[in-house]
């Protein structure tokens, strides 16, 4: 099981567009992946199309993760059935069209503090050690290095960091990048920077075009590609509560390719090769 959260420092930058991204292209794919809406606003919730039917909370269930019983609280993202498996990434192709959601809520908001001690800090990964029929695990982090992203940090192997390609998201990016690099001393060894999403990228921009060559001299290899345009229906797609696999146009098709090849490339650089079998559904 891979636990990737999806954080910055900076709010609005795309946080939870990558993380629905991302998980639309592992649905597609087949893999069976769990959403952790770790956010209060549980913006990732809504545009997964939960319908909540008595489950614990991400929050309660973090209250007392002994009692968490996951597996009975997580509910289905509203998603599963509008998106074939198989129609994904063929070089992840998989079979298993599950896709699953701790589901959020401004409860988790108790323990956004910067404060927090050691003991809170593993609430997160009490809570996931019942997530072991998961194949991916993406957190969406709210929008400031508290207690919940730590908690989702510690809880992870890897985490992506999202960016726009502008000044201040530059400089947030690299306080970031040095807040993983200390957090991964003190508390988290097995945690690795799976890198940087540069998202809401325009192409005709000489300003994005400059952030972006300053952005890979900065952080080399751990600029992932490909980057993420901005994209003009992405507000309805998201509004509607659904998958960029499943929107019609091709726009979106397109996009949705591009998390198809960025999920590739995130799973690839922590040495998740294919199988065999998963190489022969491929010739
Ligand atoms: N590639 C994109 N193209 C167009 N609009 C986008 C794109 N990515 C994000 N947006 C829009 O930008 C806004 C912020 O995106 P999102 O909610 O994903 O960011 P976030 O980092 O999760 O925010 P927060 O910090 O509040 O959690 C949303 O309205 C979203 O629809
Ligand atoms: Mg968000």
């Amino acid at each position: 099981m891979q636990v990737v959260s999806i954080s910055s420092l900076k709010g609005g930058v795309g946080k939870t567009s990558v993380t629905t991204g991302l998980a639309s292209a592992a649905l597609a794919a087949g893999i069976p992946t769990l959403v952790v809406d770790l956010d209060p606003h549980a913006d990732a919730t809504t545009a997964l199309g939960v319908q909540p039917a008595g489950q614990l909370d991400i929050g309660r269930m973090l209250k007392n993760p002994r009692k968490a019983r996951l597996n009975e609280n997580v509910a289905a993202s509203g998603w599963v059935g509008q998106i074939p498996a198989g129609t994904g990434s063929p070089a992840l192709a998989n079979g298993h069209a599950v896709l699953d959601v701790a589901v959020g809520s401004a409860y988790t908001g108790i323990y956004d503090r910067p404060d927090l001690g050691r003991r809170d800090l593993r609430r997160l990964s009490a809570v996931l050690a019942g997530a072991g029929s998961y194949q991916l695990v993406l957190v969406d982090c709210p929008p400031s290095l508290n207690g919940l992203t730590r908690m989702a940090w510690n809880a992870s192997n890897r985490v992506v960091l999202v960016a726009e390609p502008g000044l201040f998201s530059v400089a947030g990016t690299e306080r970031t990048m040095r807040a993983i690099q200390l957090f991964r001393q003190e508390f988290a060894p097995q945690l690795s920077p799976a890198g940087i999403v540069a998202n809401r990228v325009r192409s005709g921009s000489s300003e994005h075009g400059f952030r972006l060559a300053e952005m890979e001299s900065m952080f080399g290899e751990l600029l992932l590609t490909p980057h993420i345009p901005e994209q003009a229906n992405w507000q309805q797609i998201q509004g509607a509560a659904h998958a960029v696999h499943h929107w019609p146009g091709d726009s979106a098709k397109g996009t949705a390719k591009l998390f198809d090849t960025l999920l590739e490339n995130l799973l690839a650089s922590n040495g998740h090769a294919p199988s065999n079998g998963q190489r022969e559904r491929r010739r």
